[in-house]
């Protein structure tokens, strides 16, 4: 045996453990003599089988459990008493409003006939790759509902939803359609998490104890909402921390109306239900027709919060988002909204582009009022062409311009939305969202164009190509500044009109994806006057969201914190505007409004006419030091460190996907009694490994020079912050 063969050999022999361990844990097991499913996915497992009914019932979420012999055949639960029958007490995996059932059902629908009854049970499975298919039936009826179960299997991910046809030969309406319904381990000791919030304070995180009942969160409005996100996590409130401990999540790709229903019945089963809202819903199939729901995806770790955090953002970076990891890193961006609002002009947007230039901005943004007679909120949405007053030559010298400075170009536009103070609305008033002789209520002045009608989705489509074609666009920041009201639909039948919560949606998709097809180099930004549409259907769409028009750097590292439970750091732009901020009149310096806005995509966002040549240099230095860090910090792990909720201080880590660079950020809000900042105790390095310790400005940070990662994981670092608003950043770069 040669050295080389030997060495071979026995790497072989010691990496073979790995490989047939890790195909083990990946992917989709079908065992037809027990009817049981086994779905293996990173560090979770999921089971589930045919019961001696034909039920699909869940069998197992949770901690990867290897050895699919375990995973007997499902068996049905036994009726409690007459008032909670086998069929209440029995986890479905997707129950049908059918005999006694009280729990959430998965679908619900009436038959033209009258008949309300649906009993969904097993036919046939189908496996293609990491997707299992399983067709169920109504007992009674050629009611069928496909199941889709797709494994991300090294991103520890499942995506499920269903498509429900109807094969009868009479019409049958759906009143609720939801892609899954997800079962945890029966008992209680359970906590959830969810975001709520509103306009300007969007990402309020909520973690409570779970109690009996039926706990919602949802939108009514059309679209995503402010108000509460598609998102849960939920845990062991006494074994789960941050760092550790068992949670299940799971997030919604649907940017219409939803809901999800986390269930804790009597009998302490728990299970989560979510897909289209039920509320006005209507969704009428003919014979032959059917409709499918949207993506419901989910996971388990037992490294806390902040695992449940980092999976799902691996998982968007890779599965998501446009480009996946081959996506390039996100631009540094100026948007001259908050310097001259609707005042735009050709010279003064000339003038910030010439100093955003000089600051190493990598595009240049122009936001709402360059359009039609746009002067203010009243007038203009839906004419989209080039205001001639304002841009007198058209939008061609600016571009040249921006780009000349070495930036790429990007605008603002509001494609779904019409002011009643429009040319368009003016021909085509039938084109808004309303319910014909009644009021049409108007918010910011604007209606909703109805979005599920083919003409206005070809108009729109056809505006948006042809501005995109005609002038060198990089990038749309895609604006929607209100929710629906009235939402008639009476271009279609009667009972076709409650289609629109899903048609306009599908639309708009449709658009973003013939849009993206057709300019594969362009971006696309998801904002809703901030927040108001982030999800994992838009995101599939759009490379970065706004998550909030409220730029006060305080506010933000809440509004921050809260966002990553969701979604990754880097689709989040982050603007560094002017203080006083018009939000609240708070003042604090401009490191920690860059430090703050560098945990995101680094955006700016001030009148930069104003800088003072000091505020320009340091500007200048920020950007380099973000770009120095960009990928570290968007495409790294987080590890939030100290919360700001409620806090004095916070603390945010980011390690590179290959491990050599870390960054911190601290940032002290408030210093009481003199009280020494904490000490910060970083994570996710190797022990081993020496790393150079740098802080952006040298003085703050313990003269250590470099450290293990042992010495900095367990000793820590003490940093000099004082006063209010003192912010730190430190690079720890591994030695070789
Ligand atoms: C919304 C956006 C802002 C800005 C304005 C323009 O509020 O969130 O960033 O673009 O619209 O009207």
């Amino acid at each position: 045996m040669t050295y080389r063969f030997r060495w071979c050999v026995t790497a072989f022999l010691l990496i073979s453990p790995w490989l047939i361990s890790a195909k083990a844990r990946a992917g989709i097991q079908y065992y037809p003599e027990r009817k049981v499913w086994v779905l293996q996915a990173g560090e979770e497992t999921y089971a589930f089988g045919v019961n001696e009914r034909g039920e699909l019932q869940a069998i197992y979420w949770g901690p990867r459990i290897a050895r699919d012999a375990d995973f007997l055949s499902a068996r049905s639960r036994p009726e409690v008493a007459s008032f909670d029958l086998s069929t209440s007490t029995t986890p479905q995996e997707y129950p049908g409003w059918g005999a006694e059932l009280y729990n959430e059902p998965a679908l619900k629908a009436t038959y033209a006939d009258g008949n309300r009854d649906v009993v969904l049970h097993f036919v046939q499975q189908h496996i293609e790759g990491d997707t299992l298919e399983i067709e169920l039936k109504d007992i009674a009826s050629a009611l069928e509902v496909h199941l889709y179960y797709r494994v991300f299997a090294p991103a520890g991910i499942l995506q499920r939803w269903s498509r429900i046809v109807n094969r009868t030969d009479q019409a049958i309406t759906l009143e609720s359609a939801q892609s899954a319904a997800w079962s945890l381990p029966q008992g209680d000791g359970y906590g959830w998490h969810y975001m709520t919030g509103h306009w300007g304070a969007e990402w309020q995180l909520h973690s409570e104890p779970l109690q009996t009942g039926t706990h919602i969160i949802e939108s009514r409005r059309g679209s995503t909402s402010h108000q509460a996100n598609p998102w849960f996590a939920i845990d062991r409130p006494q074994q789960t921390t941050e760092e550790s401990g068992p949670v299940w999540f799971g997030a919604l790709g649907w940017s219409g109306s939803w809901r999800i229903t986390v269930e804790q019945t009597a009998m302490q089963q728990l299970r989560v239900t979510g897909g289209f809202n039920p509320f006005d819903f209507g969704y009428r199939l003919n014979p032959g027709e059917q409709l499918e729901t949207p993506p419901f995806y989910a996971g388990f770790t037992n490294g806390g919060m902040g695992e449940a955090s980092r999976l799902l953002h691996r998982f968007e970076r890779q599965f998501i988002l446009p480009g996946g990891e081959g996506a390039p890193v996100r631009p540094v961006l100026y948007n001259s909204w908050e310097a001259t609002e609707f005042d735009v002009s050709e010279a003064g947007q000339l003038a910030l582009a010439e100093k955003a230039g000089k600051l190493g901005v990598e595009r240049f943004v122009i936001d709402d009022g360059w359009f039609g007679q746009r002067k203010d909120d009243h007038a203009g949405l839906g004419d989209w062409y080039v205001n001639p007053e304002k841009f007198p030559h058209g939008l061609k010298p600016v571009i040249d311009r921006v780009h000349a400075l070495g930036m790429d170009f990007g605008i603002w536009v509001e494609p779904e939305m019409v002011n009643p103070d429009s040319g368009l609305y003016r021909k085509h008033p039938e084109w808004a969202m309303n319910f014909p002789g009644r009021p049409r209520t108007e918010a910011r002045h604007q209606l909703l164009l109805n979005l599920a009608r083919p003409d206005v989705r070809e108009y729109v489509f056809q505006w948006l190509d042809q501005l995109v074609t005609s002038n060198d666009i990089a990038f749309l920041k895609w604006d929607y500044n209100r929710n629906w009201s009235e939402p008639g639909w009476d271009a279609v039948a009667i009972t076709d009109q409650k289609k629109i919560a899903v048609e306009y949606v599908h639309n708009l998709y449709d658009i973003l994806d013939r849009l993206r097809a057709k300019h594969p180099k362009l971006e696309i930004e998801s904002c809703s006057g901030g927040g108001g549409r982030v999800d994992l259907g838009i995101l599939r769409r759009t490379e970065e969201v706004w998550p909030s028009d409220n730029t006060d750097a305080l506010d933000r590292l809440t509004l921050q914190d809260g966002f990553t439970h969701a979604y990754s750091p880097g689709i989040m732009m982050a603007w560094v505007t002017d203080v006083p901020n018009g939000m609240n009149g708070r003042s604090v310096p401009l490191k920690f409004r860059f430090l703050v806005a560098m945990n995101g995509s680094l955006g700016l966002g001030g009148n930069l006419n104003k800088w003072t040549p000091e505020e320009m240099q340091a500007a200048t230095g920020f950007v380099a030091y973000y770009k120095r860090i960009r990928p570290t910090v968007q495409r790294g792990a987080l590890y939030r460190l100290i919360a700001p909720q409620g806090s004095e201080f916070s603390a945010n880590e980011y390690v590179s996907t290959d491990g050599r660079q870390a960054v911190l950020f601290a940032f002290l809000h408030s210093q009481r009694f003199g009280t020494p900042f904490p000490t910060i105790f970083l994570r996710g390095l190797a022990e081993d490994a020496v790393y150079h310790v740098q802080a952006i400005d040298p003085g703050q940070v313990q003269e250590i020079g470099s450290a293990s990662g042992a010495y900095l994981m367990h000793h820590g670092i003490d940093l000099k912050l004082r006063g209010d608003y003192d912010s730190a950043s430190v690079v720890l770069e591994k030695q070789p």
